[in-house]
């Protein structure tokens, strides 16, 4: 027990989360650098493998240049055993990371440095926000002219609602770029050359009292420095711990993951803020990571990983205790007892079979079709389950029809699949079977995604017919008779897989139509998986 408590305390479980080709993945690299494990050498030209290795199941990432599968990764750095959780970097998938962030106690949002928050990943930056978890902000790419750096303070505060605490400041950017300079020790950080990242460098710390300074930087750099010191000093929010593990500040750090600047920096700062295991919720109360029983709860599932295998793997995200793989545990939503099979953790960047692991750590396990996304798994002694994961509203729908209607035992198991895994949401005409369906995403590239799935893992070729609906209700009467129910000529009755009536709408008016003409009507917006 002593030790479970030692091996829980040390971990550190977090999800990496930027827009596309902001520097994740460098980032990601530099970290596993610091920690010894990856060297080098190999991780510069390992780079484009590493990420093969991890995605290559989907073609359609290379094609896009996105990242649409998480990933996790374990290191030790400095005692700590630090998980990292990957994110898609497409708000397209922005529910796949609110997922991933169920499994995380904090964020790092990587932001690039001369394009600030981007348009495109504003949806998956505040999902981030939503979901109340501490936020640390990496601005990237300083070694490029980057914006002006209270202009970026300020865009994250605007556009993400949170407060931010710069916990250094950057000297100068692009090539000018020095170091920065730490808020709290009152000191320069100054960086050696690192020859674009492929030597780890040196860092010489000198004090902002020190005579020499101005000498050190120069003097334009020194002048402008304490400036933007004074005027932070005077304008920035103060540092709260309980308030960033509130979620409600967000400490801000500079850097550049290319060259190795400021990486370390962050790393450390970073470890000592965040929080080891959390306790979390379930339907018997708060569980305590440090307890002698084992829970996780399923936050991915991801689909053929190895082709040639059809395999699916159910990552878990274990709460507490200590997972031995030689124990059986219980499946709560599946109430059976089970050895839970090829439990598996990327270690740095290979995969690797696991005895053990502890509350905080990621295994992936083998899923032979029976676990849904939110399942718990217990100790058979002490049964409970988590507090399920939210699924969002679609806002996209289309009709679904298949090119070959031969296949449809094939057609159907593709789409119950992949609608397992949480990528898409399938629905049903009100009285009928799975001949056709409604397929509803969050995202658009999410169809793309059904249709090349379908296509390349199934051999199914499907037609998506885009339908007008953006808004989906699911009806919280239970003793609603669906055919007297009016609404408005544009609504759509349907149900989900477990009967469940839902209606369909084309604008937000209908909605308050709808419940004006049927009195006593109780519509939500979030089904329950
Ligand atoms: P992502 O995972 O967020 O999509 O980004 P990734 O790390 O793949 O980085 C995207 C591009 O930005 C890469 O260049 C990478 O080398 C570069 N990059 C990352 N961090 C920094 C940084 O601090 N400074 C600068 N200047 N560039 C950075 P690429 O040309 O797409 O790939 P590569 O040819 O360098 O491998």
């Amino acid at each position: 027990m002593a030790d479970n408590k030692k091996e829980i305390q040390r971990r550190r479980t977090f999800a990496i989360i930027s827009h596309p080709d902001a520097g994740k993945t460098t980032l990601t690299e530099k970290l596993l650098l610091y920690g010894g494990a990856i060297n080098l050498a190999g991780s510069v030209k390992g780079k484009a493998t590493a990420r093969h290795a991890v995605s290559d199941w989907m073609e359609i990432e290379k094609e896009r240049g996105i990242s649409v599968t998480s990933s996790v990764l374990q290191f030790e750095y400095d005692g700590y055993c630090i998980n990292i959780l990957d994110t898609p970097g497409h708000q397209d998938f922005s529910e796949d990371t609110y997922r991933t962030l169920m499994a995380a106690d904090s964020a790092v949002m990587v932001i690039d440095a001369s394009k600030g928050v981007e348009a495109q990943t504003r949806k998956l930056f505040k999902v981030c926000v939503m979901r109340k978890i501490p936020i640390f902000t990496f601005i990237n790419k300083m070694d490029r002219e980057a914006n002006d750096t209270f202009d970026l303070l300020d865009e994250i505060e605007k556009e993400l609602g949170i407060a931010t605490c710069p916990m250094n400041w950057p000297i100068g950017s692009g090539k000018a770029f020095q170091g920065v300079y730490d808020r709290n020790d009152r000191e320069v950080s100054l960086f050696s050359d690192t020859q674009r990242g492929t030597k780890e460098g040196e860092i010489t710390k000198v004090s902002i009292n020190d005579p020499k300074i101005q000498e050190i930087i120069g003097i334009d750099a020194f002048g402008k420095l304490t400036d933007e010191i004074e005027l932070l000093d005077g304008a920035s929010t103060p540092f709260r711990l309980d308030e960033v593990q509130a979620g409600e500040l967000s400490p801000v750090f500079f850097g550049s993951a290319l060259t190795n600047f400021g990486v370390q920096t962050f790393l450390e700062h970073f470890l000592k803020m965040t929080t080891a295991p959390l306790p979390r919720f379930a339907d018997s109360g708060i569980i305590d990571p440090v307890s002698e029983d084992f829970s996780a709860f399923v936050f991915k599932i991801q689909a053929n990983m190895n082709k040639a295998h059809r395999d699916r793997i159910a990552f878990m995200r274990i709460c507490s205790g200590k997972f031995d793989a030689a124990q059986e545990v219980y499946h709560v939503q599946g109430e059976k007892k089970m050895r839970l099979s090829q439990p598996q953790q990327l270690m740095a960047q290979e995969r690797k079979v696991v005895e053990e692991a502890y509350a905080g750590d990621i295994i992936g396990v083998f899923d032979p079709g029976l676990f849904s996304i939110g399942d718990t798994f217990c100790s058979p002694s002490r049964k409970f389950a988590y507090e399920g994961i939210p699924t969002f509203a679609p806002e996209h729908f289309a009709r679904v029809r298949q090119v070959d209607t031969m296949k449809r035992k094939q057609f159907v198991k593709g789409v119950t699949q992949i609608a397992q895994e949480g990528a898409i949401q399938i629905f049903q005409e009100l009285h009928s079977g799975l001949e056709e369906i409604i397929v509803g995403v969050v995202g658009v590239l999410q169809f793309d995604v059904l249709k090349y799935r379908l296509n390349n893992e199934y051999n199914v070729e499907i037609i998506l017919e885009n339908l007008p609906y953006e808004y989906i209700r699911w009806i919280e009467n239970t003793d609603i008779d669906m055919d007297s129910l009016t609404g408005t000529s544009d609504m759509k009755k349907i149900q989900d897989l477990k009967g469940r009536p839902l209606l369909l709408f084309v604008n937000s008016w209908s909605i308050g139509m709808t419940l004006d003409r049927n009195k006593g009507l109780i519509l939500s917006e979030f089904g329950r998986s």
